[in-house]
């Protein structure tokens, strides 16, 4: 019988622009009409409940006002909808009204509606063009960029997805005004994380304004939006599929998503990931990569941002431990942890390994003493 070599070697391009600004609506509306998405002839706008009324129906309605065909998909706020069943309502929802390989997915929301819409949008007809419009601090500093895209399971967040990366992200800053403040420091969090694994000065910066983020101070909101887009940025084009480097991006994500979990998610992301930062700098410290300055100045940046930074009493510490197998970087059954190297930098380890194997008892030995 013969063999066929079927070959598919393939050279792909998926860079895209981040833009960030003010009140972005009439700019996406502008640059789709000028042909960002070619091979669109339909939108479906995807959003959430709360982000619905805010802004949602205005992209809509700015689309049609411009001649393009679109339609809106809603699903109830929270994490607890970023769901295989959400994802499964919203596509039965886009074809029964039509939606084919012709559509392109508009997010509009924050992380949940990112991560979910840009799912939708990989899998859609096998893959649809997908545009992130990010109206809050967390999708803006972390979910919206670089390409992760998925749904919570009742095991652990994020475990089914993509790396699928979108034709162009806007970064509203505007729509930060209308966060409740528990919403702004769950982004704050992923803001300092970023301060901590790569960039000391900005962690300063933190340090000398962070207050000013709730005055919505133009010129700070600004800068924290731009220096989260730099530092993701540089980390994603380097390792887009978390083989090694990007894995520094999930500084107290181990701890954090285990929490978020376990508590049945009434932390918000940002929040059980201020409690996983405060447990992995304690572990920087027991291995004598962070000072007890260090920790206490990650600790009271957290807490001046109005996050939480111990373990809330209703979690079951027990269960949170073995949760700490769920993470994806799990090796070989495993527990690894990125650590940071004091402020502003990530310990790199042997070949270019950027997390660490810690047994059990002493990363259980941190959350026990919380
Ligand atoms: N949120 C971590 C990452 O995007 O890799």
């Amino acid at each position: 019988m013969k063999k066929f070599y079927v070959e598919l070697k393939k050279v792909v391009d998926d860079s895209y622009y981040i833009e960030i600004g003010h009140d972005l609506i009439d700019t996406l509306v502008r640059d789709i009409k000028n042909g960002l998405v070619p091979s669109a002839k339909r939108y479906a706008v995807v959003t959430d409940s709360n982000v619905k009324g805010l802004y949602a129906d205005v992209v809509l309605e700015s689309l049609k006002e411009a001649g393009m065909k679109a339609d809106l998909f809603v699903f109830p706020a929270g994490e607890k909808s970023k769901t295989r069943e959400t994802k499964a309502k919203i596509e039965d929802e886009m074809l029964s009204l039509g939606c084919r390989r012709d559509c392109c997915v508009i997010a509009v929301g924050g992380g949940v509606v990112t991560d979910l819409a840009g799912f939708i949008a990989g899998t859609f007809g096998r893959g649809v063009p997908f545009i992130n419009y990010a109206t809050t601090l967390l999708s803006a500093a972390d979910a919206s960029v670089g390409g992760k895209t998925a749904v919570d399971t009742p095991l652990a967040t994020n475990l089914i997805g993509l790396f699928n990366q979108p034709e162009r992200i806007y970064i509203d800053i505007d729509a930060w005004k209308t966060l409740p403040k528990r919403e702004l420091s769950s982004g704050l969090a992923e803001t300092i994380k970023h301060a901590i694994l790569a960039d000391n000065e900005f962690f300063c910066y933190l340090e000398n304004n962070i207050e000013k983020v709730f005055d919505f101070n133009t010129e700070v909101c600004e800068h924290i939006a731009e220096k989260n887009c730099e530092i993701k940025y540089q980390v994603v084009m380097k390792d887009e599929r978390e083989k090694g480097l990007r894995e520094i991006l999930n500084l107290g994500h181990t701890v954090g998503r285990a929490i978020e979990t376990v508590s049945d998610y009434r932390l918000l992301h940002g929040e059980a990931v201020s409690i996983g930062l405060v447990a992995e700098v304690k572990l920087a410290k027991s291995l004598g990569l962070a000072s007890d300055d260090d920790e206490s100045r990650v600790i009271s940046l957290l807490k001046r941002a109005g996050l939480p930074i111990t373990i809330p009493d209703y979690i079951d510490k027990c269960e949170l431990v073995k949760k700490l197998y769920t993470d994806k970087k799990v090796r070989d059954g495993k527990l690894r942890f990125v650590i940071q190297d004091g402020i502003g930098k990530i310990k790199e380890f042997d070949d270019g390994n950027f997390a660490k194997e810690i047994a059990e008892e002493d990363i259980a030995k941190i959350i026990y003493s919380e």
